[in-house]
């Protein structure tokens, strides 16, 4: 069973990244054969400069390894090390609607944003297919946010299978944990880079905590019970919190008596306690730059291996060779 995930070394990775994508693929790499990638080609819809793209691939590469990415279960490489990938994505771009691309959310809600609506946005889904078709992915651990453009993949998949025939590419499923599905920002949004409310996954420890006690909240006077929906403070500690602390979290919110500043020190301790392994591992991996290079070298070549195993037999069934 081969399971797949990328993310985009777009900006600092933050705490929806990590629940939504890095902490389950990190669990399903001792259930499969895991495939895990840095997506620079997507990255560059959105950094423009050369230096920046390549800092931010780096420091991805150190902070998905720090949570755990284990090279030993898991080849790690950067997505442009398989060129290949722009080959498939022509290939799925030839048989794809334009209708289908003109429905994504993500590419909709960009242009809406004022980001200028060029090929490699509105093309991104189909080069998204392309990583997860290329490698015979069976499962693709992504946040909720990647739904859609997992449905797109299994669309191409279907319409390739149907023109060139059954088994041409294998058909994947998303993995879309129920409970941080949408890990939710500091202003109650989806967490996200590009709306400004994250919390960091690495961080600089005062300003990282600072950010967790400016969440805002409604002026219920310190002796009163707290509502507990619509809560921004507890959603976040739930996922940094064992059931005991979280259950008293609550129970102290319905009590009264205890003020929302004594909420938000709490989840930032256990926000801040909850990455300190990762944070002393990211130490050491930033201490030995080797190593990373090393990890990736080698992932590329195994990953191009793999890949071009699949893209014969699509040229094959295509009619490219
Ligand atoms: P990216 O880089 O935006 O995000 C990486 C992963 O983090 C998840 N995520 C979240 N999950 C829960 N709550 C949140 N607030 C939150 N914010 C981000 C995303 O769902 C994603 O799983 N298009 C992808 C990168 C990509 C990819 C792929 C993923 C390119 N090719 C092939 C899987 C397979 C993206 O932009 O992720």
């Amino acid at each position: 069973m081969r399971i797949l995930t990328g993310l985009q070394p777009s900006g600092k990775l933050h705490v929806g990244n990590y629940f939504g994508a890095m902490e389950p693929a990190v669990k399903l790499q001792e259930e499969g054969d895991a495939f895990y990638f840095i997506a620079n080609y997507h990255a560059m819809t959105s950094v423009r400069n050369p230096d920046e793209l390549r800092e931010y691939t780096r420091e991805l590469a150190v902070d998905f390894l720090a949570c755990g990415l284990d090279t030993k279960k898991a080849v790690f490489f950067r997505q442009s090390d398989v060129p290949e990938v722009n080959e498939l994505a022509w290939i799925l771009s030839s048989v794809c609607p334009v209708s289908l691309l003109e429905k994504c959310h993500s590419y909709k809600d960009k242009v809406a944003k004022g980001i200028s609506p060029n090929h490699g946005l509105f093309a991104y889904p189909v080069l998204m297919a392309a990583d997860i078709l290329l490698y015979d992915s069976n499962l693709v651990p992504v946040g909720k946010d990647q739904k859609q453009h997992l449905e797109v993949t299994r669309d191409l998949a279907g319409k390739i299978n149907e023109a060139y025939g059954e088994g041409t590419l294998v058909m994947p499923e998303p993995i879309i944990r129920e409970n941080s599905a949408v890990v939710p920002g500091l202003d109650g949004q989806k967490m996200s880079k590009s709306y400004n409310n994250t919390l960091p996954l690495f961080g600089v420890e005062k300003p990282s905590k600072k950010l967790v006690m400016k969440i805002p909240t409604d002026s219920t006077p310190v002796e009163d019970p707290k509502p507990t929906e619509d809560s921004l403070i507890l959603p976040l500690f739930r996922l940094f919190a064992d059931d005991a602390a979280y259950a008293q979290l609550v129970a102290d919110h319905e009590k009264g008596g205890i003020g929302y500043g004594d909420f938000k020190k709490r989840l930032a301790e256990a926000y801040w306690d909850y990455f300190a392994p990762m944070r002393a591992r990211r130490e050491e991996l930033m201490a030995d730059p080797g190593f990373v290079d090393q990890v990736l070298a080698g992932g590329a070549e195994k990953a191009r291996e793999a890949a071009n195993v699949v893209l014969d037999r699509v040229r094959k069934a295509v009619g490219l060779a």
